[in-house]
């Protein structure tokens, strides 16, 4: 009787569907910015891809807005796996120990997308990626965001327009020597803090996409907004390597898949993105437009090439100088 019962219960829970065996796995996907920014929407899309291909037996819960964590916190959180995934900007990996991707914050080093994919999407991108495994951590993949705006409470023009300036950055020091680099005061701040510093005078001007500046509001207390173009703004898909490294195959084999094609969203959708964000910044008639000429660019690439000089034996030289060729940036 008892060897029929266990029979029984033994058949039953292998016809159930796995799902319903186990508990679904979790992945924190903690960020910073909107959901209505190109890394929202593409963390959202990937939720949807992982949920769908695995069936289920992976829920990803996306916190947007530095609900969760601030800049700071996230990468110790991610260590500690007390988040599963995150997607920090590039110009963020300086405090982990990695200097090296600080090279994506050298002022005027990409003009386009095509030039910025030539390394994300190539060896040096590759390269940088298996660093983090130092970290603990695996890099899946670069996201695009944008390439950034200049903005303060005055018009900014020429470099000497920066005389003094209390300047928002990002925490790399690359950005701290573009910002001295025209004679503003560069402060790291973390991106929640950045409207109410903005709001309050703690900081005279900040530089972002347009996707960021406009989701945060900044441009509501900012009067100028220079259309310099100066430098980028991306993100490394990041994951706790024992969490990955963890996971059933075929879980991971899913997984990648959709972060794969979470990858191709989001490089798909960044430029119009920022396009967008930028024409409602000027539609909302709050700040006041500058666009530079050929003689003013020039000499912000001539005064911030300082800040490659400055930096180049931080990020590496051989590697610094690879990105050149690809780039073709010239001092
Ligand atoms: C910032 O801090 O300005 C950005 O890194 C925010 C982001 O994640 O785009």
């Amino acid at each position: 009787m008892f060897k029929k019962i266990l029979a029984a219960v033994v058949t039953l829970a292998l016809a159930l569907p796995l799902g319903a065996q186990a508990a679904p796995i979790i992945i924190k996907f903690s960020h910073v910015v909107a959901n209505d920014t190109p890394k929202g929407q593409a963390a959202n899309y990937f939720k949807k891809l992982a949920e769908e291909r695995t069936k289920g037996r992976v829920k990803v819960e996306v916190y947007p807005n530095s609900q969760l964590f601030k800049d700071k916190e996230e990468m110790e959180a991610l260590q500690m796996g007390s988040v599963q995934m995150l997607a920090p900007s590039l110009a963020k990996f300086g405090p982990l120990g990695i200097k090296e991707f600080e090279l994506f914050d050298l002022p005027f080093i990409f003009d386009d997308y095509a030039e910025l994919h030539k390394v994300t999407q190539g060896p040096v991108g590759a390269k940088l990626l298996k660093k983090l495994e130092t970290k603990g951590l695996i890099g899946l993949a670069y996201w695009d965001n944008g390439f950034k705006v200049m903005s303060a409470n005055k018009p900014l023009r020429v470099p000497g327009d920066f005389r003094g300036l209390k300047m928002r950055i990002q925490s790399s020091k690359v950005l701290d020597s573009e910002m001295r680099s025209v004679g503003a005061m560069p402060q790291v701040l973390a991106f929640s803090e950045v409207y109410q510093a903005l709001q309050t005078g703690v900081v005279d001007g900040t530089e972002n996409p347009p996707s960021n500046l406009y989701t945060q509001k900044m441009h509501e207390v900012q009067k100028y907004v220079t259309l310099s173009n100066h430098g980028y703004l991306g993100y490394a898909v990041l994951v706790n390597k024992k969490f990955w490294m963890g996971l059933p195959a075929d879980i991971r084999a899913a997984l990648e898949s959709s972060m794969k094609d979470a990858t191709v969203f989001a490089n798909s959708v960044a430029k119009k993105d920022n396009d967008q964000a930028m024409a409602a910044v000027k539609k909302s008639g709050r700040s006041q437009i500058i666009t530079l000429t050929p003689q003013e660019k020039a000499a912000w690439k001539k005064a911030m090439d300082k800040a490659h000089k400055e930096n180049i034996g931080r990020i590496g030289a051989a590697t610094v100088q690879e990105v050149y060729k690809e780039t073709g940036y010239k001092p």
